[in-house]
């Protein structure tokens, strides 16, 4: 297989930039009316990460022993979508057709072969990995919303119990669909550690002509049912090995994750020194400040920081999270997570301030849905 070749093909194409997502598209609908109903009736391509993945992996298919953990988790995730094997040589179909109309004469017998023969082992892997899991878990579980407390203006927590048992790590994510956006999921961290009840709390902030976060903070409603998918992610799950001092800094919902992992160690013991530095930009946005002072009062290892950056009238701590908890490292393990920019913001000052990259663990909020390693 000429991989050099995939991957030039793909640069190619994938200068027409949005074209590319449109053609696929009506390609695919066309060709297999049946897939229609697996897409959210409103698609916009800037937001199309389905094409982008397909070109981008499928060239990249010379890596493909690196990207297999990342394929597997692809392929059992898309059982969320109702994407079921016989679906596969549907979407190979149209992205072959879609190749040739934008590489028009570039596009040989040679390259069609390489193309479906690396787009067939990628489609394998995915299949592979989505029939395993369907013995041992349901592609979603359904979440009935218990509670649902907007709490500042904005920003929602929402508890839902979950229809049976749904093991995840403190630190996880897990992709969430309300029956008001149908077929739109969207990530969210779960903010405790694994419960007795098969409860798990969520804190969601409206983002600006945001969707799903919109519809879940102001429409959805206790009664209302979520779907929740498998948990994903292990950047923020704690270390194996010695249980070392933690040093948590969250910037607004980022708080999320950072709770369950508060929660994990007062469950697990024996407690080690914990100091939670919990960012906002006023001190209305600290909208968890009761529960944490509850969770402070109650575990004497455990120390919570808010710190605001814009209100001059806040009688705490002043400015940016990362920049207070700096004068706390004693050389502990160290957890961030909010928006993009806060994330990269503190792990650089991080950085800056010598804290070791081994010791820093970071993840944050993106538009992105399952990631590439
Ligand atoms: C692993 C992971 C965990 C997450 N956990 C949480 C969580 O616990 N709580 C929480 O509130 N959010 C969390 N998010 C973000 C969440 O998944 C959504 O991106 C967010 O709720 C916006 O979705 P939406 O449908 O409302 O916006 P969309 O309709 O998708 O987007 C509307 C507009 O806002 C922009 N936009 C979308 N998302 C963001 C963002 N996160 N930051 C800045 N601009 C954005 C888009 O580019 C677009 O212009 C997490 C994201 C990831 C990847
Ligand atoms: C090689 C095969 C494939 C790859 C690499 C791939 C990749 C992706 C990626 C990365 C996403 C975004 C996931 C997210 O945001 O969480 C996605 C979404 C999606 N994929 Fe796939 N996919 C493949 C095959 C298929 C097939 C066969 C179908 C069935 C027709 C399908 C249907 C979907 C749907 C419905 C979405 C959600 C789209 C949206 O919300 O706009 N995919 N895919």
């Amino acid at each position: 297989m000429d991989t050099q070749a995939l991957k030039g093909s793909w640069r190619q194409v994938a200068q027409s930039g949005d074209q590319v997502p449109l053609f696929f598209y009506s390609a695919l609908f066309l060709m297999y009316p049946e897939t229609r109903s697996l897409f959210p009736v409103s698609m916009a391509a800037q937001r199309d990460r389905l094409v982008n993945a397909l070109g981008h992996v499928v060239s990249n298919v010379d890596r493909v022993n690196e990207l297999v953990p990342f394929l597997q988790q692809l392929g059992r995730d898309h059982r969320k979508f109702s994407v079921v094997a016989q679906h596969y040589p549907a979407v190979g179909q149209a992205l072959l057709a879609t190749l040739e109309h934008f590489l028009g004469d570039l596009w040989t017998p040679a390259l069609a072969r390489d193309w479906t023969a690396a787009y067939g082992l990628v489609a394998k892997v995915m299949t592979e990995a989505a029939e395993e899991s369907s013995a041992t878990s349901p592609p979603w579980w359904e979440g009935e919303i218990i509670l649902h407390e907007v709490r500042v203006p904005g920003i929602a927590v929402i508890r839902a119990r979950l229809n049976y048992q749904y093991p995840f790590r403190p630190g996880q994510s897990a992709s969430v669909s309300t029956a008001l956006r149908p077929k739109l999921w969207r990530y969210y961290s779960i903010a405790n550690a694994p419960r007795r009840d098969n409860t798990i709390d969520l804190h969601v902030r409206v983002v600006d002509g945001g969707t799903v976060s919109t519809a879940l903070v102001h429409a959805a409603q206790r009664g209302d049912i979520l779907k929740i998918s498998a948990p994903v992610g292990d950047r923020l799950t704690l270390s194996p090995g010695p249980a070392r001092e933690l040093l948590l800094i969250a910037g607004g919902t980022g708080l999320a994750p950072l709770k369950s992992l508060v929660e994990q160690v007062a469950h697990e013991g024996p407690p080690r020194a914990v100091r939670l530095f919990v960012g906002a930009r006023t001190s209305r946005e600290l909208y968890d400040a009761e529960a944490l002072a509850k969770l402070e009062a109650d575990n004497p290892w455990l120390s919570v920081v808010p710190v605001v950056s814009r209100d001059a009238f806040y009688r705490g701590e002043h400015g940016y999270a990362v920049d207070v908890a700096l004068k706390a490292w004693r050389d502990q393990d160290v957890y961030v997570c909010g928006s993009e920019e806060m994330v990269q913001g503190s792990v650089s000052r991080l950085l800056d301030a010598g804290v070791p990259p081994e010791h820093i663990r970071f993840d944050e909020f993106t538009t992105a849905g399952g990631r590439e390693p």
